[in-house]
């Protein structure tokens, strides 16, 4: 794999058994070759077997972040808010992480999925044939999620901006408020990650 010009960097924050496996069919599939990763974690008790097999290594989280624009996250879910904090301020835009732990990051797509299939069921509702309400729902979303990623605005901005005073989109925002949607996809995120970090501990 190659990014402008330069060999594709993969990073790995956590290195036990996950990263160790991800690692192991991503060289054995040509994927990368170990030289181009760049493994973190506090001790040196599993990193230094990457080291062995020709890994950088290092026990900044951070640093991974900054060198590496492909990231899987491979620790504990219990310390995944630690780990989160150590490389909030690296990540940009370009970055994608990965998070194998399960938990804050990752426990979402189960949410997007009932959304679209609430967006959707709203437009068959209202008389639009199913697989067209579908296809739509998903456009709108990839378009949103694009719009968050590519202008960099807060996703409240954004959805201020498409309120139109008096107009439709405030109104359908009244209704979303009325049944509690923020509150409740946060109320989910929490249940979803104290059940990982519980799960984690045991
Ligand atoms: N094992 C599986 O079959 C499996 C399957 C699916 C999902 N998962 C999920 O994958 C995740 C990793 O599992 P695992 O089996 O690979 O765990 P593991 O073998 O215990 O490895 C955890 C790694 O995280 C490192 N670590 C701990 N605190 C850290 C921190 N603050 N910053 C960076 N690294 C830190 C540890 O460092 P040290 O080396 O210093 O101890 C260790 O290298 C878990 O969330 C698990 O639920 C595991």
């Amino acid at each position: 794999m190659e990014s402008l010009g330069r060999p594709l960097r993969v990073g790995f924050i956590g290195a036990g058994k996950m990263a160790c496996a991800i690692l192991e069919g991503m060289v054995l599939s040509d994927q990368i070759q170990a030289t181009n990763v760049l493994v973190s974690a506090p001790s040196d008790k599993n990193l230094l077997k990457f080291k062995g097999c020709g890994c950088m290594v290092t026990h900044s989280n951070e640093a991974v972040v900054e060198d590496c624009k492909v990231v899987f996250l491979a620790t504990k879910p219990h310390v995944l808010p630690g780990v989160l904090k150590d490389i909030s301020d690296a990540v940009t835009k370009e970055h994608i992480i990965i998070s194998v732990a399960a938990g804050i990051t990752l426990e979402t797509l189960e949410k997007v999925y009932m959304f679209a299939e609430a967006l959707a069921e709203g437009a068959v509702k209202m008389g639009m044939p199913s697989d067209l309400a579908n296809k739509i729902a998903a456009h709108t979303l990839l378009g949103a999620a694009k719009m968050i990623l590519e202008t960099g605005e807060h996703p409240a901005k954004l959805r201020n901006d498409v309120c139109t005073p008096g107009g439709t989109t405030i109104y359908a925002c009244h209704e979303l408020e009325k049944g509690a949607l923020r509150a409740t996809v946060m109320n989910a995120v929490e249940a979803g990650t104290k059940r990982a970090q519980d799960m984690g501990k045991s």
